[in-house]
């Protein structure tokens, strides 16, 4: 396994203001954990702030979305060009797009390739919801948001797969680490099979009510390389906790 990546998706918290606080009750930790990736997500608007607070770091900036054309008449859109001038990644696909606004594997497609095609390394989230689970659907459907999300690109170099159960998002209620396992196990089987054997490297990460207590269970298991974190991002202190724990299991 390469180092694992453990990223803050701020969702649609924090103003300028705010964000400014945050990175610097953060960085000082976060600087100090070594041997694992990190990366702050934070909204569009911040992005500019956040990335002049961690210049000279070895913290990475992500968006939490974008739109997959250069440039034009998209009013409210933001450009993956235009994103690379503050960031190296990008989620795409979170299921909160997907059930919010209008977000289905066919745009991720389009979005995944756009980013590969500007140099952003797309975090693309794959999930199912409970019902989907209850129904013995689980694996068909991530089998279906991971071939469809990647049918645009030829190779997966730079990809990484957050692997966020519908359910366990902000629920409290995390996926217990065999299940988590189990889906991580066989989506890099799927990808293994679609793009051959060293696709089976691809960061696959775990999301959905990570948090300091229990993202030593879910490092520990073999097909998780990673989280992908929310409520537990925007605390300071169990951010650093949680990433130096994530740190401490290789
Ligand atoms: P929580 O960690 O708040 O459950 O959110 C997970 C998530 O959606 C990260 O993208």
């Amino acid at each position: 396994m390469t180092q694992p990546l453990i990223v803050a998706n701020w969702k649609m918290n924090g103003t300028v203001a705010e964000a400014r606080q945050l990175v610097a009750a953060m960085k000082p930790g976060l600087a100090g954990v070594k041997g694992v990736g990190k990366v702050l997500c934070p909204p569009f608007t911040a992005l500019a702030t956040v990335s002049e607070m961690l210049e000279g770091t070895d913290i990475g900036i992500g968006a939490q979305d974008m739109y997959h054309e250069d440039s034009g008449a998209f009013t409210g859109q933001v450009s993956p060009g235009m994103l690379a001038e503050f960031c190296s990644y990008v989620i795409l696909g979170h299921s909160e797009r997907r059930s919010l606004f209008g977000e289905t594997s066919q745009s991720v497609a389009w979005k995944v390739a756009a980013a590969k095609a500007a140099g952003l390394s797309p975090i693309m989230c794959v999930g199912e919801t409970i019902s989907e689970r209850e129904t013995g659907r689980a694996e068909a459907v991530v089998d279906g948001q991971v071939l469809t999300g990647l049918v645009g690109v030829s190779n997966i170099d730079g990809v990484s797969i957050a692997y966020e159960p519908v359910w366990a998002i902000g629920s409290g209620a995390a996926a217990s680490p065999d299940d988590a396992q189990a889906m991580a196990s066989r989506i890099h089987q799927v990808l293994s099979d679609r793009f051959g054997p060293p696709a089976a490297e691809t960061p696959v990460l775990y999301g959905g009510s990570v948090t300091d207590e229990n993202i030593l269970d879910f490092m520990g298991q073999l097909d998780i390389d990673g989280a992908l974190v929310g409520g537990a991002s925007l605390k300071p202190d169990v951010f650093v906790a949680l990433t130096r724990a994530a740190a401490a299991s290789v």
